[in-house]
């Protein structure tokens, strides 16, 4: 069942991600039930359906069936009765689909509505089923600590923590999947992964794209709870964790949070040392003038909502003492790409270079999006009569090497969550420690008066105050563009 079924991620991801699990044959017995506020007969519903698997290839000739197998059911979600008749419609596809009364849940809709959900499927039978019962709830889930407690109480009423799936759909990304593959699955990383050999790293994740027309829900929420909170916190906690002992899904999601505990808390009147905000003013944007925030749809003229942030993390355990996780992503910046750049350490003495500049740190560069590979810089010898080196590089592309056109996100996660494996969903734990995390750095930012916003140009890499945060401890921002080492 399907709630927020007209939306459009349901359009753009879900319905999509569907058809191709299923053009596989990976979905095995199923029927789908779009359940939204609007009136639409099953087949306006099919129609949308239809139209949103539009563009995807047809090889196998499946498509009608696949429609086929959608339903429509208008919905109050406040209101028992609107339960009562979808759970009829549900026993009723559950015979004649062999179902086995298993049930999946997914919440795509308005998260004010969440909780209210989970209650109602728990008091007007929903979740009294024969076969397994399974929540899948996208973000955000809460604001902050307090309100993610609150959700989490309301849908705990109605699922067990094993049967909650939270979407962060950075986890379903080839490359942040391969992020722990890269680093165990090789000899040469692992005993160099930590604060002797490595001296910082880096996670941009930077988008071209503005608010578009999120602007009432990302005037509340802004750059620090729509992407630190969730996606970046992620990703470092995949760069950091331990070893796990298997990859059960406890297993790792323990690693996961030990990480989060070990995440230096930022309080009071540090947070603007080891944070930065910024805002986009207008700009252009490949060849085209784009408006400022402030101008967005549905956003306050003078609002002071990061559209960036900026951030230093330390990780207290022995692995990483000392070493700074620099984190950054941003609206309306010159790219849109996903990077994370491990800096290892100098070494020790430069025997090479005495004319021509010294040795280049050794990267390993993690291609997240949307180019999908690693490159490693070394330094090899110069061609010529000289003992000189110079950075080259080492690269894997995942589309090159085998033309493999990998599977999307929300496919991975959905197919993860049918066949009941939640490792790559968040669990609770990690939410609430990613909230105090956070909170402790919004509530100062929230009590700060008005910001000296836009602070930065559309088309760039952030605000100035981006760069001297690194330039403070004796580092820059690798470039995520054309990443050429000799040019840095
Ligand atoms: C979402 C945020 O979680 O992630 C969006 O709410 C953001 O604001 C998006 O644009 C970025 O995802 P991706 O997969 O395009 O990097």
């Amino acid at each position: 069942m399907i709630f927020g079924a007209t939306g459009d991620l349901a359009k753009r991801k879900l319905f999509p991600s569907l058809y191709r699990l299923f053009d596989k044959d990976k979905l095995g017995d199923f029927a789908v039930i779009g359940v939204a506020r609007r009136s639409l007969t099953n087949e306006e519903f099919k129609a949308s359906v239809a139209k949103s698997v539009h563009s995807e290839a047809d090889v196998n000739g499946k498509k009608d069936e696949f429609v086929s197998k959608f339903y429509y059911h208008s919905h109050d979600v406040t209101d028992s009765d609107s339960y009562s008749s979808l759970n009829t419609l549900a026993e009723e596809l559950d015979s004649r689909y062999n179902l086995n009364g298993n049930r999946v849940f997914y919440l795509a809709m308005a998260p004010e509505f969440f909780g209210t959900i989970a209650e109602h499927l728990k008091t007007d039978g929903l979740t009294d089923t024969h076969g397994f019962k399974r929540l899948v709830i996208e973000k955000p889930f809460g604001h902050d600590l307090e309100s993610a407690k609150k959700l989490n109480s309301q849908i705990r009423t109605a699922f067990t923590e094993d049967e909650i799936y939270r979407i962060d759909h950075y986890l379903g990304k080839e490359m942040v999947q391969n992020i722990e593959v890269i680093r165990f699955a090789n000899a040469i990383f692992e005993p160099l992964w930590n604060s002797r050999f490595i001296s910082n790293i880096q996670i941009t994740s930077s988008e071209t794209l503005g608010v578009e027309e999120r602007g009432r829900y990302y005037e509340k929420s802004g750059a620090l709870r729509d992407m630190v909170q969730n996606h970046m916190l992620q990703m470092v906690s995949l760069l950091a964790m331990e070893p796990p002992i298997n990859l059960t899904t406890d297993e790792v999601r323990s690693e996961k949070v030990r990480v989060f505990r070990a995440l230096r808390p930022i309080k009071g009147n540090e947070v603007n040392d080891f944070f930065v905000r910024g805002q986009y003013g207008k700009g252009v944007i490949t060849e085209n003038e784009v408006p400022g925030y402030r101008e967005e749809d549905m956003v306050d003229q003078e609002s002071n909502t990061e559209t960036f942030v900026a951030g230093k993390l330390l990780i207290d355990n022995f692995r990483w003492a000392g070493v700074p996780f620099y984190i950054r992503t941003g609206k309306r910046m010159e790219v849109k790409t996903t990077k994370i750049v491990v800096e290892f350490k100098d070494i020790p003495m430069d025997l090479y270079n005495r004319q021509e500049g010294s040795v280049r740190p050794n990267l390993l560069v993690i291609h997240i999006q949307p180019e999908e590979g690693i490159t490693l810089y070394l330094n090899a010898k110069k061609a010529g009569q000289d003992m000189n080196s110079t950075p080259v590089k080492l690269s894997y592309a995942n589309k090159g090497i085998d033309g493999l056109n990998t599977p999307e996100a929300y496919e991975k996660l959905i197919y993860d969550c049918l066949r009941g494996d939640a490792t790559n969903f968040t669990h609770w734990d990690e939410v609430a420690l990613s909230w105090s995390f956070v909170d402790n750095i919004s509530e100062v930012w929230e009590n700060e008066k008005e910001q000296n916003f836009p602070n930065y140009e559309s088309g760039s890499m952030g605000p100035k105050a981006s760069d001297a945060l690194l330039e403070k401890d004796g580092f820059f921002w690798w470039p995520v563009t054309n990443l050429d080492v000799e040019k840095c």
